[in-house]
């Protein structure tokens, strides 16, 4: 039974917030403490998203659901003057403490993205978002107008993302078989996922079990941003990803995870972007 958009949200935001402690806690993942102590140090998907970003020194930057904000402070340590927005108020308290400690000075906002313009002021030369964001949205084409509505005349959008494709693929047994274990297109109602267990391991208890997640093929990505006043103007897909779904995949010395090359080759990320009509 669909329920109010607010409730779907709502029980999203206290699941984000358990997992905040456990995130915080895993050393090899999100690492904070290495991130704090080595001032240039910048996290994976930054260095990768870097090649794709012009020059940041005194660029305006939005980084919309920004989670503990280690992609944003990365954006700080290479010039940008960043604010980060996330839904989960533990994620922001926990992001802006480490903005302090590591004296950055990347901003944290808490909001739901689609009423980031009421806590928000200003047009900002790049808007970005990364790695796993879009499943937590229903309407894609009203993100891409809250998008729009951020950028500056030919201001730049950049989304990397989990690849549709590997959101429909896991490996459910030892068989270490890939097998669809979720639809590809989107019906428009969210999935209900049961789950105790975040992707990273640390310590703490996932207490509120239940999140709302929307599936979006990728005909629905790239008309959404072709919308509302942007131009596509790169999609690349990647053949690697930046979790360890199932048993075939390996870690690659990059940091990244593919699955060994053969006929199971699948695009696991991509990355998009589009510019804001006008100059
Ligand atoms: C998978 S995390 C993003 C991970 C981030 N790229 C990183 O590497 O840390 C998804 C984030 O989206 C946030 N989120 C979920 N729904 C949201 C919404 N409606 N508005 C704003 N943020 C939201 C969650 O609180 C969470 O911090």
């Amino acid at each position: 039974m669909t329920k109010p958009y607010e409730d779907y949200i709502e029980a999203n935001r206290k699941n984000w917030d358990d997992r905040v402690p456990i995130h915080v806690s895993s050393p090899h993942s999100y690492d904070i403490e290495g991130f704090i102590d080595d001032p240039e140090k910048l996290t994976l998907t930054a260095r990768f998203d870097s090649q794709f970003l012009p020059d940041l020194a005194g660029r305006s930057m939005l980084h919309l659901m920004c989670h503990i904000g280690l992609d944003t402070m990365s954006w700080a340590r290479l010039g940008a003057r960043v604010i980060g927005v996330d839904l989960s108020g533990e994620s922001i308290r926990v992001a802006t403490e480490v903005a302090e400690r590591a004296s950055s000075n990347a901003k944290f906002m808490q909001s739901d993205v689609y009423d980031a313009g009421d806590v928000i002021e200003g047009k900002f030369d790049i808007v970005y978002m990364s790695m796993g964001v879009l499943i937590w949205l229903p309407d894609l084409e009203r993100l891409a107008g809250v998008v729009s509505s951020f950028l500056k005349p030919g201001g730049l959008f950049h989304l990397t993302e989990i690849h549709p494709v590997a959101t429909s693929l896991d490996v459910p047994s030892d068989d270490q078989q890939l097998r669809i274990t979720k639809p590809y297109f989107e019906s428009g109602e969210p999935l209900v996922v049961e789950s105790d267990v975040s992707y990273v391991r640390g310590e703490g208890k996932i207490e509120h079990t239940t999140t709302y997640q929307w599936l979006h093929s990728m005909g629905e990505i790239v008309t959404a941003f072709t919308g509302s006043g942007l131009r596509l103007t790169m999609l690349k897909e990647h053949p690697f990803g930046g979790f360890p779904q199932g048993p075939p995949l390996e870690r690659k010395p990059d940091g990244w995870w593919e699955y060994p090359h053969g006929p199971e080759m699948v695009p696991l990320m991509y990355s998009l972007q589009a510019v804001k009509d006008g100059r």
